[in-house]
């Protein structure tokens, strides 16, 4: 029999199987030499926890309340592209999966699915945006987000450009060769990649950040922060929760892992915002590790979109084992509640 923990093991090599060669080396790849991307995945076993003991944990609860909404385990969905390539119910899967948990998705401005279609599902979801060097392109796919629901909308601020990438499949073909670019950016006006200043920002500030609170009048979330000072910025700025990042080793391929930066990003950030951090969360384990380290929620990327190729009802075992695994570990641990999780990497 196969445990759920095996089964989550196995994802990854069950969509290189079942996946076209480039879709899935598009899913999997790190820029460059992957030194960021290795990084990212070992960091988190790197940190040892000190369990507390003589402590009643026959109710742990790993409930925690992102910008206003309680959610029952700190796990979210990151943003990522070309669910319809994994799997053809795409997003509306990986939405009614996340739905069910009541958990918080983050999607694409990128996405293959209207914005509309995603909110139908009743998820409860937050909006990430690239800017562009003329902001006011990305005004109507902001406004169809906040039309179809979004709760928050998350500045990605690691992409100034996109971090080189080799093909890695024995063909050496890449995605865009193999997948219909109609699965992508379907929340903009059409001729938007044509229009002058459509191409990402190199000039983005903190300003922006009032800029995107002004468009949409939601909370702003700015991903892909490792700084501390850049984290105090976005924080006086406005922000609402900052997220630590490095796009999953994918942009600049120097970065540290998340999980060497966020005590800092924590620190710098003295509570004012809220925390989240991502890459190479694998498993309960990880995300006990990221809440002692003072991160508010972790979010998975890859996992779910390697679970997206079973559909709906993979990414719904994923997140269940993910919660699953995170309440054991906090039981192992002696904390009861994301509070008590606080400091564990300190004896
Ligand atoms: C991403 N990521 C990403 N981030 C973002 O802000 N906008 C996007 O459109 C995408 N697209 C995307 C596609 C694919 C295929 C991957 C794997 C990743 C980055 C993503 O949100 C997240 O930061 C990382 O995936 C987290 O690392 P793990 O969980 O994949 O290790």
């Amino acid at each position: 029999m196969t445990t759920d923990a095996q089964w989550v093991a196995g994802l990854e090599e069950r969509a290189r199987a079942a996946l076209p060669s480039a879709v899935f080396d598009y899913l999997r790849q790190g820029a460059r030499d992957e030194v960021t991307l290795d990084r990212s995945l070992t960091a988190w076993r790197e940190v040892a926890l000190y369990p507390r003991t003589l402590v009643d944990v026959r109710e742990v609860d790993p409930a925690v309340t992102l910008l206003g909404r309680r959610h029952p385990a700190p796990i979210g969905v990151a943003p990522t592209t070309l669910q319809r390539a994994v799997h053809p119910e795409g997003e509306r899967a990986m939405a009614r999966a996340v739905a069910a948990a009541d958990g918080v998705l983050v999607v694409s401005s990128n996405a293959g699915t209207p914005f509309a279609d995603i909110g139908a599902t009743g998820v409860w979801w937050w909006v990430q945006a690239y800017l562009p060097t003329e902001r006011s392109l990305a005004e109507p796919m902001l406004r169809r987000a906040v039309a179809a629901g979004a709760a928050a909308v998350v500045l990605t601020v690691d992409t100034p450009v996109v971090g080189t990438k080799y093909p890695r499949t024995e063909q050496g073909d890449v995605v865009w060769d193999v997948v219909d670019p109609a699965l992508l950016r379907v929340n903009f006006d059409t001729g938007y990649e044509d229009a002058p200043g459509s191409e990402k920002a190199l000039d983005l500030g903190p300003r922006d950040i009032d800029w995107l609170r002004s468009v949409t009048g939601l909370p702003v979330v700015v991903k892909g922060v490792l700084r501390p000072e850049d984290a105090a910025r976005a924080t006086e700025a406005g922000a609402a929760a900052v997220w630590v990042s490095n796009h999953g080793g994918r942009q600049f391929d120097r970065a540290p892992s998340t999980a060497a930066a966020l005590p800092g990003v924590v620190q710098a950030v003295q509570g004012r915002a809220e925390v989240y951090v991502d890459g190479g969360v694998r498993g309960g384990l990880d995300v006990l590790t990221a809440l002692a380290l003072g991160a508010d929620a972790a979010f998975v990327g890859r996992p779910a979109l390697y679970a997206l190729h079973e559909g709906e009802s993979g990414v719904s075992r994923l997140l269940a084992e993910l919660v699953a695994q995170t309440v054991e570990s906090m039981r192992l641990a002696g904390a009861v509640s994301v509070a008590a999780t606080r400091g564990l990497d300190r004896s």
